[in-house]
């Protein structure tokens, strides 16, 4: 075990108030307390959830350290950590389960409602605490996490590409897969053909869906999904996509509907483009202000399930080292989701460029 004993002092991208655009300053980390560990980051994807950070859509605790999409080795380990050694090579992830709570308790831990995080704060170097993005902030050369939310994965993995399985890759995948329990034959919409669209359809792919249905308003986005293996394009620029996910599966509608934009507009159409008993999944994170209203009729006599699908309700020790071997064996096209690498001084333009949705994953390399 390293127990190391002073502060280390290093480069990260920070938030300071609402907005404004993030800087780049020095970062105090502190030792590791017990149950933490400190990352030598080494990769960490831009994922909209740093846009909502940055622009004060989730909450008021600036300054936010952001980032949280990363890989990197484990460099400093606190009082009785077993669960990782120094020298590790980890995603990392914002789902510590604590085992303890009544969702632990009752076995579905993925709904985890007490998750771990570290307890010591990283400041600036005045001393002001910063709030870790989603408990992690690794847009910075190290930081400061519960060792829980360190997961080892396979270091023969492209890092850019690894570190997309800690969020973006894994919420859509799972939305998929663990939320929507697509399975053999079944048919697919998926609704929002971004990084996280797009790793739902490759999900439903690996699944077993037979029809997996890509719906954007942009068109280069569409041929994007056929990549991931859609088996049919919607512009719902065009088209009314709910007449055209139901004239693609025989008139009656998709058994699994994901809508991974996140607004009304998309959710009414994942309602009504689902087959009667099939399952709507919402992956896409809206705003505070958005509402639905349906007729309540049609949620009853239509039945099924209406999800939502936080983290692709995944469970890191689990799902992050089978997506990893999944990649490794070139059946999942995780590589495909790293449009361009930047470094920690492009945090800014990089996530304009995710809010614009101009790229899958931009991934700071650090
Ligand atoms: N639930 C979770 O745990 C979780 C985790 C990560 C991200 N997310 C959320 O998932 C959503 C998608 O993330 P992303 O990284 O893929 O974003 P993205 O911007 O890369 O992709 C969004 C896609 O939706 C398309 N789109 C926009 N409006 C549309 C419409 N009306 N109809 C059809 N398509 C439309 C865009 O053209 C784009 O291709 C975001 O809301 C993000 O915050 C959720
Ligand atoms: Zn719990
Ligand atoms: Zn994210």
């Amino acid at each position: 075990m390293v127990m190391a004993t002073e502060n280390t002092t290093v480069k990260g991208v920070i938030a300071r108030s609402k907005g404004a655009p993030v800087e780049v300053v020095d970062v105090i980390v502190p030792p590791p307390g017990p149950g933490e560990a400190v990352v030598d980051v080494s990769t960490c994807g831009v994922c909209h959830t740093d846009v909502a950070y940055r622009d004060g859509d989730i909450n008021d605790d600036y300054p936010f350290l952001l980032g949280h999409e990363a890989t990197g080795t484990v460099s400093e380990i606190g009082e009785g950590v077993t669960h990782v050694a120094v020298g590790d090579h980890v995603v990392l992830n914002w789902r510590a389960v604590c085992g303890q709570c009544r969702a632990c308790r009752r076995g579905e831990p993925w709904y985890c409602f007490d998750t771990h995080n570290a307890a010591t704060p990283m400041t600036l170097s005045d001393g002001t605490a910063l709030t870790p993005a989603l408990g992690i902030g690794a847009f910075a050369e190290k930081t400061l996490v519960h060792a829980l939310q360190c997961t080892k994965v396979d270091p023969e993995l492209d890092d850019a590409a690894a570190g997309l399985i800690g969020c973006g890759v894994m919420a859509g995948f799972g939305a998929a897969v663990n939320t929507g329990a697509v399975t053999r034959g079944d048919s697919v919409a998926v609704i929002g053909c971004g990084g996280v669209g797009d790793a739902a359809i490759a999900g439903a792919v690996l699944a077993g869906a037979t029809t997996v249905i890509a719906v954007d308003t942009v068109a280069s986005k569409l041929e994007v999904a056929r990549r991931f293996g859609a088996t049919d394009l919607v512009d719902a620029s065009q088209t009314d996509p709910v007449e055209a996910i139901r004239a693609l599966t025989g008139g009656n509608g998709a058994d699994v509907v994901v809508d991974a934009v996140g607004i009304p507009a998309t959710y009414r159409q994942a309602f009504y483009a689902r087959d009667l008993a099939g399952t709507v999944v919402l992956v896409g994170v809206p705003d505070q202000e958005a509402t639905v209203e349906l007729p309540l009729i049609d949620v009853f006599g239509r039945g099924g399930a209406l999800k939502s699908s936080w983290y692709g309700d995944c469970l890191p020790e689990r799902d992050f080292p089978m997506i990893a071997s999944l990649a490794l064996q070139g059946r999942f096209p995780l590589q495909e989701f790293v449009t361009e690498r930047v470094g920690l001084g492009d945090v800014e333009e990089a996530i304009a460029s995710a809010a614009d949705g101009k790229v899958l994953r931009s991934v700071v390399v650090i």
